[in-house]
């Protein structure tokens, strides 16, 4: 099963205070990583993606993750080298933070639709994904390219590459099972979830192997302080 939590952030003031006062509990190197951030709503983001991860891995696994050391892959992907077996990934855009956590490499994204340049799918997007989007219209056409953009996105974060490959290089392919990969090796052997979230958001996972059971899975604020707050005093 494939766990991902999201969390929608009400008010940026009132909230960022809360995630002030539990960053408290995190380790050194995670403070001095939130501190070269100096736009304090990306701060923010960065500091609740670190703090539902934790949150998840300590529901999903049982371990306490107040304390646990983070490293990163080469173009900067997370990762928890004491405990290989637990893969995650985190996302943020605008109002959302968003965290899968399994036992199989992943990747996630989330993107708040809005109104976009569809030159943007001529530079980016594969032939078969340029001619499926273009046969859309209006609201359809919009949404499927945040559909096709996240996929790619998560893709590219469960190999852990970012913009280091190419996004032409792999197709995302539509059908009445949903959706697949194809275009590389590499690509086959993933599975693909996608939808959409409340308020204008899509969210998307790639993740490796067949298709599992996907748990999604809504958090407050509150819940994740009240599991912080009782994880400090074990
Ligand atoms: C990290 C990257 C892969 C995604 O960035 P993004 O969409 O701006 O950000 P997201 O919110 O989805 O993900 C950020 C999180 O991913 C994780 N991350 C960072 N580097 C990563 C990597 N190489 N692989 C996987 N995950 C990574 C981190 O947890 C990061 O959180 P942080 O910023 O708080 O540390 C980045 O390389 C990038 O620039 N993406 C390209 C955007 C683009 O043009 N996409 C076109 C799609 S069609």
């Amino acid at each position: 099963m494939i766990n991902v939590f999201h969390i929608r952030i009400g008010d940026f003031g009132l909230e960022a205070n809360a995630i002030e006062s539990l960053t408290g509990i995190l380790p050194g190197p995670v403070h001095e990583r939130l501190e070269k951030i100096s736009n304090p709503a990306n701060r923010y983001r960065s500091a609740l993606g670190d703090i539902l991860t934790r949150f998840a891995i300590q529901s999903v696994t049982g371990l306490n993750a107040g304390k646990l050391a983070v490293d990163y892959g080469p173009n900067g992907k997370p990762f928890l080298g004491s405990h290989p077996e637990i893969h995650y990934n985190i996302s943020h855009s605008g109002e959302y933070v968003v965290c899968a956590v399994a036992d199989v490499n992943l990747g996630i994204d989330v993107e708040r639709i809005r109104d976009v340049n569809f030159r943007v799918a001529e530079r980016y997007f594969s032939k078969a994904e340029l001619t499926d989007l273009m046969a859309l219209e209006g609201d359809k056409r919009r949404d499927y390219f945040f559909t096709l953009w996240t996929i790619k996105e998560s893709y590219l974060k469960a190999l852990g590459r970012g913009l280091t490959k190419s996004l032409s290089s792999f197709t995302v392919i539509r059908d009445e099972k949903g959706f697949s990969l194809s275009g590389e090796h590499s690509a086959a052997g993933y599975s693909v979830f996608s939808c959409s979230l409340p308020g204008s958001y899509m969210m998307s996972l790639c993740y490796n192997g067949i298709e599992q059971e996907i748990n999604l899975k809504e958090l407050s604020l509150f819940e994740i302080v009240r599991l912080f707050s009782g994880a400090e005093n074990h």
